[in-house]
């Protein structure tokens, strides 16, 4: 009965000992925490100067982007003269035989870079004359580099003759009014170049519809023309 009880007592009072040695250090564990703090301090600057930095010359790009970022260079026709616009034959009934169209389509387009700060390179660029949806006509347009703040008039002559699939409302002298209702689309590729020190370009596709009504021989005025891409 007493060998268990002394027994118990006695491992009872080791543990005791090395408790009591223990429990007058739980204390300074209580301090630790500001030591983390205080280097957590530093930290919190360095993270905001670096935020503040990041903002700033976010915003300075965007700053930048906003003075050099190119506006989009406009088309419009000038003036446009329907010169030819005839078909060898006006069958009504359908027959194996496509009517042929022989068109002379001259053109004066006014090509402007508004930009004050970037020139511009033009590649493929090319007048494409559509009749009742159908193409009749393409030419290349002589302009390749233009300045900042620059027009140019650029000519466009469109002529031939084309076998085309018309409905009889469309045969050109048919029409009443004696107007024709003829597209012509410029499209090409556009570089963009920032300053006159930079290599720096952006490239993008031009596309613009010009909507012309035109008579016959009668020298049209000036159409702007509406930008697709
Ligand atoms: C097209 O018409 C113009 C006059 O508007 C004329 O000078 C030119 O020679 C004509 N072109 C062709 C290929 O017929
Ligand atoms: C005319 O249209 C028919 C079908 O409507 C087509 O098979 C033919 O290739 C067209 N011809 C031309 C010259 O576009």
């Amino acid at each position: 009965m007493n060998h268990p009880h002394e027994g118990g007592v006695g491992y009872n009072e080791v543990p005791n000992m090395h408790t009591g040695g223990v429990v007058p250090n739980p204390p300074p564990p209580l301090p630790p925490p500001p030591p983390p703090r205080r280097r957590l301090i530093p930290f919190r600057i360095v993270v905001r100067s670096l935020v503040a930095v990041s903002a700033s010359i976010g915003v300075l790009a965007l700053l930048i982007l906003f003075i050099y970022w190119p506006r989009a260079v406009r088309v419009a026709v000038a003036t446009a003269t329907l010169a030819v616009f005839e078909v060898d034959r006006f069958d009504i009934t359908p027959t194996t035989i496509t009517p042929v169209l022989s068109y002379n389509l001259t053109a004066i387009l006014a090509v402007s870079n508004p930009n004050r700060r970037v020139s511009v390179y033009y590649d493929r660029l090319q007048a494409v004359g559509f009749y009742e949806f159908q193409r009749f006509g393409r030419a290349a347009l002589p302009v390749a580099f233009q300045g900042a703040r620059r027009t140019d008039a650029v000519r466009a002559v469109l002529a031939g003759s084309l076998p085309m699939n018309f409905t009889f409302d469309a045969y050109p002298g048919h029409r009443r009014n004696g107007v024709f209702p003829v597209d012509l689309w410029v499209d090409g590729v556009v570089r963009y170049r920032f300053g006159k020190l930079t290599n720096t370009m952006v490239a993008s596709t031009l596309k613009v519809r010009c909507s012309l009504e035109l008579k016959l021989t009668v020298a049209s005025g000036w159409v702007d023309c509406a930008t697709w891409s």
